[in-house]
């Protein structure tokens, strides 16, 4: 048990150290708090016997959400999307699923029909589809007078949906015409990037073009809008595949950035119905030694289409335990590498080996892959299918281009070692001072979402907000005005893009360096940024660049808690600092204490072993984080003038703690076996009783004495409420089995309603 808690304790003492120094240079991020479940603020909702929620649609003319799951779809209120307004179920016919069996597809799972696209269309319907147990359909699909209805006219969607619900894919509604890039056939095989119109408009099948694609999003950028080079609208397609161009015995995968004009009707001899205007590129994420691949992107185009970024979220290709990062790509950096770069080109060498290396040879003009645009008119050519062969021939064969889209600033926005990332939102806020900053929100692959902003090249990440238990991986992220949608195969969860609530006192409030939030010092709490408070910026401080906090007014916490203890008893003394990035440190009399034989600081508390009369004293324990001191809170140890009882173990908690649900449980019994065992073998029933009642009162009342009015009642609540923590299924067994060991001792909690069973 002693070493156990060693370990934990130079774990503890060690992990930063190690986060923040090694491996090189690579910068790493530590979220400054850790947002539990239970006090994430956050909606679930889950349907009983419905999975898979990952495809997602904001109505927010209609206020609702549509979720896609499988075989389901539903609307669900955005406000609060409990609150399920409509569902439509789409299931596969007992002849498509044995169908789809006897093809040697697992019958139970990937022969069902997984939604995959829900698009809104320009007449107000919507546009559905689904695997259909491997026979990809679509299907138009209407909200009205309270219910969701699938109209029945089911098209094909091949090209469109995937067949296979496992693999990636994506698609774009523009201008009321269907986008997709998904794979055209039963085995997954045949990767396609298409427009489905009448006349459809296809990728080349060749691995020139896609070479084992991994699809992950599309965006719609408006570049035709007043551009003064005549230039049309821009689909960005963004994808890893299979590298062509490295010299390399084994497959290298890399990230890609690809690129369609809007207005593309394929060549009329070459490139017949396929696209004359894809373009591809590497897209670069740079960290040391990593090779990075793209997961998921979002746009965001604050003013019109010159200021839209592209941010990207990258995990190692081989382990994804390793560094994740996000990268921010400008649209102008993007149109630089295809409308000036430079082009690579097969050559063959030895026999039968091809190497890609810079094309040196006579560019066509018009330059193969440009739009159609104000140069192109001049020289007679105004739709795609005038553009002379000479260009086309050059696009079939040579869509690469030599050159990579640099991140912007040339270095990740932010870069974390753990838990992979697996989707990224963007956010605007707008802070006291009316700067713009881009709130990132992460999504992990252990259910959690991060939420950053990089302020100047400083990466922060202000919170781990943790979703699902147990983990589940965030496969979609939605983000609303105020809102943000997650789904995973599980459930969907909804969250406050901002919950200023969780900081509880000013240093709390301006260190976490949060946009959306600031201490208001006239409410004397920490507040949602609005307008109101824009305008009178005195009575509010907020400090983002800087973390500075020092217009905060001083608090005391001066009050002590008074804790007994028995002689060679083992103490712990809890005190949780607000923020991950604080240095805890506790002091004995006003001296620092340092960990020994007797004394071992643990993140969330001190453990004093075999406790004697030297133990007792004046305990404080504070916090520093950029050089802001607070004290959290002061214990006066005292031992017992009767000694040499049992294993009777003093607990004292400064807050609410994750953990201590679960002990309290457990303190529970044990309290009932000790207090009985102690009444009947040692002590006078009375006596016992008294004295174990009277601590419980002391120490409830000066410990939420200093904690903000919303707090005492939540945590004072689920703490002595017991019933709740057995039903509880957020604590696992093996949460259960590891406080067990890890305290080495069963604690026994002092409170009220306890000692009166
Ligand atoms: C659907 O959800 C179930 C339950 O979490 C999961 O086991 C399965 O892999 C999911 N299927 C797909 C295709 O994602
Ligand atoms: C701004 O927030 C404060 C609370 O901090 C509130 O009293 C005030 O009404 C809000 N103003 C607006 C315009 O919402
Ligand atoms: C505490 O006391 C026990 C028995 O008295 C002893 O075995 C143990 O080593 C002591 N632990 C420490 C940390 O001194």
């Amino acid at each position: 048990m002693m070493f156990l808690l060693a370990v934990l304790c130079v774990l503890y003492v060690w992990s930063p150290a190690t986060l923040t120094g090694g491996l090189g240079s690579t910068p790493n991020t530590i979220p400054r708090k850790t947002v539990a479940i239970r006090s994430n603020g956050g909606r679930l909702f889950r349907e009983e016997g419905v999975w898979n929620y990952t495809t997602m649609l904001l109505r927010e003319d209609l206020n609702m959400l549509i979720l896609g799951a499988r075989e389901a779809i539903f609307a669900l209120d955005l406000d609060d999307i409990t609150v399920k307004k409509a569902m439509v179920n789409w299931p596969v016919t007992n002849k498509e699923q044995k169908d789809c069996s006897n093809k040697g597809k697992d019958a139970a799972n990937d022969c069902k029909n997984y939604i995959r696209i829900l698009h809104k269309r320009n007449d107000d319907r919507m546009y559905v589809c689904g695997t259909k147990a491997f026979i990809p359909t679509c299907d138009y699909m209407s909200y009205a007078d309270g219910n969701l209805i699938l109209e029945g006219k089911q098209e094909d969607g091949k090209g469109k949906c995937p067949f296979d619900p496992s693999q990636r894919y994506t698609s774009e509604i523009v201008d009321g015409v269907l986008y997709s890039a998904t794979s055209l056939n039963f085995r997954g095989l045949e990767p396609v990037m298409m427009r489905s119109s009448e006349e459809s408009i296809w990728t080349e099948f060749s691995n020139t073009w896609f070479n084992e694609p991994h699809f992950i999003h599309m965006a719609h950028i408006r570049e035709g809008e007043s551009n003064p080079e005549g230039d049309d609208d821009k689909i960005y397609l963004f994808f890893s595949e299979t590298a062509v161009e490295y010299d390399s015995y084994t497959k290298v995968d890399v990230s890609r950035i690809a690129r369609v004009c809007k207005g593309d009707l394929g060549g009329l001899r070459t490139l017949q119905r396929k696209w004359t205007s894809f373009l591809k590129a590497r897209l670069d994420c740079p960290i040391p030694n990593n090779n990075l691949l793209v997961q998921d992107v979002f746009h965001l185009c604050p003013g019109d289409w010159t200021t839209c970024v592209f941010y990207a979220v990258f995990t190692p290709q081989l382990d994804s335990s390793q560094y994740s990062a996000v990268c921010a790509y400008k649209i102008e950096d993007i149109q630089t590498v295809f409308s000036k770069g430079k082009f690579k080109a097969p050559v063959p060498v030895e026999k039968s080996f091809v190497k890609w290396l810079v094309y040196s040879g006579d560019v066509p003009d018009p330059r193969p892959g440009t739009c159609i645009d104000n140069h192109a008119r001049k020289m007679g050519f105004t739709k795609s299918l005038d553009l002379p062969d000479k260009t086309l021939q050059f696009i079939k064969d040579k869509p690469l281009m030599d050159q990579a889209v640099k991140a912007s600033g040339e270095k990740p926005l932010l870069v974390k070692r753990g838990t992979a990332f697996t989707r990224i939102v963007v956010a605007t806020a707008m802070a006291l001072n009316r700067a713009s900053h881009q709130v990132m929100f992460i999504g992990t692959k252990s259910g959690s979402v991060l939420k950053a902003v990089n302020y100047d090249g400083e990466m922060v990440i202000m919170e781990e907000i943790q979703l699902f238990e147990p983990s589940e991986p965030v496969k979609i992220l939605r983000l609303s005005n105020t809102k943000l949608y997650v789904g995973s195969e599980v459930g969907v969860v909804q969250l406050s893009i901002s919950e200023c609530g969780r900081y509880h006192t000013c240093l709390d409030c301006v260190l976490a360096r949060d946009p959306y939030c600031g201490w208001d010092l006239n409410a004397d709490q920490c507040s949602a940024i609005n307008g109101t408070h824009r305008t009178r910026t005195s009575t509010v401080i907020q400090s983002l660049s800087d973390g500075d906090a020092s217009r905060c007014p001083q608090t005391d916490n001066s009050k002590s808690v008074s804790v007994s203890f028995f002689h060679d008893n083992t103490v712990k003394l809890w005190c949780q600092p607000y923020s991950n990035l604080a240095q805890v440190q506790w002091q004995l009399n006003g001296q620092p204490i340092k960990a020994s034989n007797t004394f071992q600081i643990l993140s969330d508390s001190l453990m004093i072993f075999n406790a004697s009369a030297d133990a007792s004293g004046r305990y404080t324990c504070s916090s520093v984080e950029r050089n802001y001191k607070t004290q959290h809170v002061a214990y006066d140890l005292k031992m017992w003038s009767a000694s040499g009882t049992g294993a009777l173990l003093h607990d004292v908690k400064e807050k609410e703690n994750t953990l201590v649900a679960m002990v309290v449980v457990l303190s529970l019994i044990l309290a009932m076996l000790v207090i009985w065992n102690l009444c009947k073998g040692h002590l006078p029933l009375p006596f016992c009783h008294r004295r174990v009642k009277d601590t419980a009162n002391r120490c409830e009342q000066s410990l939420y004495e200093n904690q903000p009015p919303e707090h005492k009642p939540a945590s004072t609540e689920n703490l002595n409420s017991n019933n709740n923590h057995v039903n509880d299924q957020r604590f696992s067994s093996s949460q259960l089995s590891t406080t067990v060991g890890s305290l080495g001792q069963i604690s026994l909690k002092y409170r009220e309603d306890e000692s009166e069973i």
